[in-house]
């Protein structure tokens, strides 16, 4: 997949391996990850996300056992994972100095050998980037990680840590959806006082453009409030409804309009799907082909209604 190959989704297992608990996992556990997954490969999914955090562990066991079940899935599918982020309440919560330890131990609660990309997923204020290249560059020698890529990070953060990384950083995960639009406001409200207070790293869209780092979306179905799930603004209820009237128009699902507009997007946004309901995640096979359908005007009209203001 090159930096300018089209938008494609992913899907993500976070909601995947049961309660946020330590512990084995459940027969159920595995049972749901077995139907999600099922489910992702049925509208063509081929990338699935993980972080060695999600369900602390449990969601890379069941993922391993559901591999275990489905002979030859492992060699169909790009599977990446992130590590930077400790849950356990004796260790700071930021870490990636501890790098080549948290991969091989996803790579234990997955069972496989390798995964495709190994995501960096937070900033840690206390990083340095030489000790992470050198970590990335035994791992890689190791043939235990294919590729690099960074997670909630800004142009300028993927600068610094590329000086240094033998591995060319091809990912960026960030949250951006109809909900989460303070990436987009951020190329409209330059030298505007409505964008004033808008944090979001200026630059960093055309940062990831420039230099091969493919956008990923977390959040995408912005946890489903345009889809069906309560709003919770007048603005969710006025952006929902024209969700609805396109979806009907054109014959398809909510969340087809909802991710499409993500994909739309020239910067080739790949929306990660965190549903773990294998009939939300089949409702979001129509995606690309609503992105290219979607006109200038459709797409403005959902941003100006999820806005819930004029753009100026
Ligand atoms: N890099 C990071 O820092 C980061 C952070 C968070 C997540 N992620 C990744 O991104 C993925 C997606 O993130 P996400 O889960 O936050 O976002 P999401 O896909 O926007 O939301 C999924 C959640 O919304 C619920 N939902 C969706 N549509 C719904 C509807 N119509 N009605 C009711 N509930 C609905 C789902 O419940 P059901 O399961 O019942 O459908 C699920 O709990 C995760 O799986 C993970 O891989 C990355």
């Amino acid at each position: 997949m090159t930096p300018t190959s089209p938008a494609r989704l992913v899907y993500g297992c976070m909601g995947l391996g049961g309660d946020w608990t330590p512990g084995p996992v459940t027969p159920a556990a595995i049972d749901q990850a077995a139907a999600a997954v099922e489910a992702a490969l049925s509208i063509g999914v081929g990338v699935f996300d993980h972080a060695d955090i999600y369900r602390f562990g449990k969601a890379e066991t069941v993922f391993g056992e559901v591999l275990k079940r489905t002979p030859g899935l492992r060699e169909r599918i790009e599977i990446q994972t992130k590590c930077g982020i400790r849950l356990d309440a004796d260790h700071a919560p930021y870490d990636l100095c501890t790098i080549v330890a948290r991969v091989d131990d996803s790579l234990a609660r997955l069972g496989v050998d390798y995964v495709d990309t190994l995501l960096l997923h937070r900033p840690d204020p206390l990083l340095e980037p030489a000790d992470v290249a050198v970590a990335v560059a035994q791992l890689h020698a190791a043939g235990k990680i294919r590729a690099l890529g960074v997670s909630n990070m800004s142009g300028a953060q993927i600068a610094f840590l590329q000086r240094e990384s033998p591995l060319p950083i091809v990912v960026n995960q960030l949250e951006m959806s109809l909900g989460r639009r303070d990436w987009v406001d951020s190329t409209v409200l330059v030298n505007h006082p409505d964008g004033a207070s808008n944090t979001f790293p200026h630059g960093t869209l055309e940062y990831c453009a420039s230099n091969g780092v493919r956008l990923q979306a977390w959040g995408a179905l912005a946890q489903g409030r345009y889809s069906g799930a309560p709003t919770r603004t007048a603005a969710e209820e006025a952006a929902s409804a024209v969700v609805t009237t396109l979806a009907e128009a054109k014959n398809t699902t909510r969340e087809a309009i909802v991710l499409g507009w993500l994909m739309r997007h020239p910067a080739r946004i790949d929306p990660v799907l965190g549903s773990s309901d294998p009939t939300r995640i089949r409702a979001c096979a129509d995606a690309a082909v609503q992105a290219a359908a979607m006109t200038r005007d459709e797409w403005f009209a959902l941003y100006i209604a999820a806005r819930g203001r004029p753009l100026p």
